[in-house]
C-alpha cells in the first residue's frame, strides 16, 4: 500500500483529487468510482476547480457511486443522489454517472441490477473510499463476513449516530441502504482512500496495522494490490510508520 502523509485536509484533498486526475488524464474514458461523506467534499472541490480552468476534461468518464440510502428520492437533499450532484456532477463535464437508486423497493432486483451496471461498463478503474468510525468502506458494516457484490444493508446504530448530524432528527435517518459489496471494492483495479482526523486514527491503526476480518471490513484493502491511502498526520497518529 501507497501511503501519503499530508499536512491537514486541505493538502490530502489536493493530493487524492491530483490522483483521481492523473486517472482521468492517462484514460479519458476511466470508470471512476465515487463515494459521499465529508471526507471527499475537498477533493471534489479541487477536481470542480480544475475542470473550471480547463485542466481537467470529463467528457468521457463515466461514473458509479458505492451507495445510496434506501427510501430516499433523488430531489431529497441528505440523499447521495443529491450530494453527488451537489459537489461534482452539476458543475463539470461527466459523459454519465450511476447510483443505486433508492426508491427501489425490491432491493434483490435493485442489487442485481446495479452491480450488472458495473460490469456492463467494465469495471472500476479507479475507486475512491472514505472509512468509517467503525471500519466500514461503503455500507459494509462489521460483520461475520465480506459480502461479495451490492446488496441491502441495516445500518448499525453506530453508523446511524455518525449521520444524523445531516437530518433534522435521528428518526429521518434511514436504516437500510443499498451499498457495493466488497467483492465490488475488491474488483476495482486501484483503491484510492482518503482519510482525515484524530477520530479515525485507531480505525486507520486497526484497518491496515492489523488482523484482516470482516470486524473491521477496510482490513481487507490489505490484500488488494493497488490501495493508495491518503491521509492527514492526525488519521495517521497511531500507525507504527
Ligand atoms: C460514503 C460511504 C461511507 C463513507 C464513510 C466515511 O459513500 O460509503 O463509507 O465513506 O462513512 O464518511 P465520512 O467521510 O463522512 O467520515
Amino acid at each position: 500500500m501507497k501511503i501519503y502523509k499530508e499536512k491537514d485536509y486541505e493538502a490530502l484533498s489536493q493530493k487524492a483529487a491530483s490522483i483521481i486526475a492523473s486517472q482521468v488524464i492517462l484514460k479519458p474514458e476511466c470508470v471512476l468510482g465515487l463515494a459521499t461523506g465529508s471526507s471527499p467534499v475537498g477533493t471534489y472541490r479541487q477536481l470542480v476547480e480544475w475542470y473550471k480552468k480547463g485542466i481537467l476534461d470529463f467528457s468521457q468518464v463515466t461514473s458509479v457511486n458505492l451507495d445510496e440510502y434506501k427510501g430516499l428520492p433523488k430531489e431529497n437533499d441528505q440523499s447521495y443522489y443529491y450530494f453527488m450532484h451537489d459537489h461534482l456532477f452539476d458543475h463539470v463535464n461527466i459523459k454519465a454517472s450511476y447510483l443505486p437508486d433508492g426508491t427501489k423497493e425490491d432491493s434483490d432486483s435493485e442489487c442485481t441490477r446495479y452491480e450488472e451496471q458495473i460490469r456492463s461498463l467494465g469495471g472500476v478503474d479507479l475507486q475512491l473510499l472514505g472509512l468509517g468510525h467503525n471500519g466500514h468502506i461503503g455500507f459494509n458494516e462489521p460483520a461475520d463476513i465480506f459480502p461479495d457484490i451490492t446488496h441491502c444493508v441495516d445500518l448499525q446504530e453506530s453508523t446511524i449516530q455518525a449521520n444524523k448530524r445531516f437530518f433534522d432528527s435521528i428518526d429521518d435517518v434511514p436504516r437500510q441502504a443499498y451499498t457495493m459489496g466488497i467483492g465490488t471494492i475488491m474488483r476495482a483495479k486501484k483503491i484510492l482512500l482518503v482519510v482525515n482526523g484524530e477520530g479515525k486514527a485507531d480505525t486507520v491503526r486497526n484497518a491496515f496495522f492489523g488482523p484482516v476480518t470482516p470486524q473491521v471490513p477496510a482490513s481487507i484493502l490489505q490484500f488488494h494490490p493497488d490501495v493508495t491511502l491518503v491521509a492527514d498526520e492526525a488519521a495517521l497518529s497511531k500507525c507504527p510508520l
